[in-house]
């Protein structure tokens, strides 16, 4: 009996040992490394705290692709259309179980206030930070032997290239804490005065849902931080920012949930595994917004307008819940569907249901539902707030979290409740039509 009980000890060293993984070793095999000049427009890497990012071309900068910079707080209103009044747009009326109910969809008597009504409001596009030389803008034919390295565990792009000659040395961090990128830029060129910064401020955006570039109307150092807020706010300084972002992004790797495959034989498992890494560098820059919720691009571009989709909230936020990092789950949740409730209630209401519809295409300035064939129509969003809250509930079983989401749930099952037609043919509950 005694030896058993003393071999305890060293079993549990020997199981602790075997299973603790080395996070930092894993996340940095998974580099993204550039040795050729990209001249696709899709493929900026980014740096970004889930409010803001920066997207960057080879230079570490938005040389000469004119990659965006993008908010979750910067949002613009087109003029007003010219034709037609926007409080003249009620949806369109659809037969419904043998009454009419309006539906958000675009109103053909009125198509320049229902475009208007799709499109606004847009997110802007912050502005563009470049290099210039010689006073003239960088092509990308005069950078040679591009090497770019984006280091996932401490966040950093390290971006190096020759100009005639000359090597330059870009390094493009973000900031968890503000909306902020910082620069170190290392040449001769800068010294000489030939290698200049160039900031560059979008107006109008060009509303489209491909992915796009903005319109743009048209300093050596160089170590700055560039912070871009809505109010009048200062800097911290280069060092500072680099220093607490690298150390954020070495605690985000180093909590929550973790999954290594690197040990299966299976000749998949590796990329695999660098897929599980790269997409959770994506979701801390795109998906952890405070109060709401990616668009489908990120903060890569404007798909929709900038707007976000309620459907897709799950995909985009609730894996914050399963990989144990819910403060960014609590960042958006039940937040986001209070946001929406009052607007939520009133729609249902005006549609001639109980409790709250929840919109489709939307951001949180309005909570309008953006008209549209499908939007109006789509059913799939309404239920979603009570897997949300079934996610969270199993991480906190208390009566906290139950009265956190009481609001939002019951409005949800008011909603749902009385939107199902009892079919007395069938014996039971229809949905629609129409709907999709
Ligand atoms: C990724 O970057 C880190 C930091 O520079 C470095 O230590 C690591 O070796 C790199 N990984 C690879 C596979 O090169
Ligand atoms: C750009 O890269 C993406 C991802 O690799 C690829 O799907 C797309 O086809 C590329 N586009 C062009 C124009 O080469
Ligand atoms: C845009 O218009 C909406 C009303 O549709 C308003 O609530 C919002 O404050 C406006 N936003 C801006 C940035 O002007
Ligand atoms: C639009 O309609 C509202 C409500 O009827 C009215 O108060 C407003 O003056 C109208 N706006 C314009 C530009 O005609
Ligand atoms: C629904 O509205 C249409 C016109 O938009 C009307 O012709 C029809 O009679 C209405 N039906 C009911 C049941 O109110
Ligand atoms: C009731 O259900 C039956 C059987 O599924 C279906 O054929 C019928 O169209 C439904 N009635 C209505 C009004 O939707």
């Amino acid at each position: 009996m005694a030896s058993t009980t003393s071999l305890w000890p060293i079993l549990l060293l020997i199981t602790t040992a075997s299973c603790a993984i080395n996070r930092q070793a894993i996340v940095s095999r998974y580099n993204v490394t550039r040795t050729a000049l990209i001249d696709n427009n899709t493929t900026p890497l980014q740096v970004g705290n889930g409010n803001f990012a920066y997207n960057v071309d080879n230079t570490g900068m938005q040389t000469f692709l004119p990659f965006n910079t993008l908010s979750s707080w910067a949002w613009h209103n087109d003029s007003l259309p010219e034709n037609g009044n926007i409080s003249d747009y009620h949806g369109v009326p659809m037969l419904t179980h043998g009454r009419n109910v309006s539906y958000d969809i675009p109103d053909p008597n009125l198509p320049e206030v229902s475009q208007w009504l799709i499109g606004n409001p847009n997110r802007i596009n912050l502005g563009r930070i470049g290099l210039k030389y010689k006073g003239a803008a960088l092509q990308a034919a005069q950078i040679l032997n591009p090497v770019q390295e984006l280091d996932v565990w401490n966040g950093v792009i390290t971006s190096a290239f020759d100009i005639d000659g000359e090597a330059v040395k870009v390094i493009t961090q973000g900031d968890f804490d503000s909306d902020s990128v910082v620069f170190r830029i290392e040449s001769e060129l800068v010294i000489s005065g030939a290698l200049e910064i160039e900031l560059d401020f979008p107006y109008p955006p060009i509303h489209s849902t491909k992915y796009k570039y903005e319109v743009f109307v048209g300093v050596g150092v160089l170590e700055f931080s560039a912070n871009f807020a809505p109010e009048n706010q200062r800097a911290d300084l280069p060092d500072t920012i680099r220093r607490r972002n690298s150390k954020g992004w070495n605690q985000y790797w180093s909590q929550g949930g973790f999954v290594d495959v690197t040990s299966s034989p299976n000749p998949k498992a590796d990329e695999l595994q660098r897929r599980i890494i790269l997409s959770q560098y994506h979701v801390r820059v795109n998906s952890a917004a405070d109060g709401q919720s990616p668009q489908e691009s990120g903060l890569m571009n404007n798909g929709w307008y900038g707007k976000f989709h309620v459907e897709q909230v799950v995909w985009h936020n609730a894996h914050w819940c399963t990989w144990g990092r819910e403060s960014h789950f609590d960042n958006v949740f039940p937040q986001l569907y209070e946001t929406f409730l009052p607007s939520s209630l009133e729609r249902a209401k005006l549609m001639g249901w109980e409790g709250a519809r929840w919109p489709k295409m939307t951001e949180t300035i309005t909570g309008r539902s953006s008209p549209g064939g499908i939007n109006g129509l789509l059913l799939w969003q309404q239920p979603h707030p009570m897997y949300l809250a079934e996610l969270r509930y199993k991480i906190s079983p208390t009566k906290e979290t139950l009265e956190r989401w009481d609001r939002v749930l019951t409005a949800t099952a008011d909603y749902m409740a009385s939107y199902a037609w009892l079919n007395e043919t069938s014996g039971r509950y229809d949905l629609g039509p129409p709907r999709v």
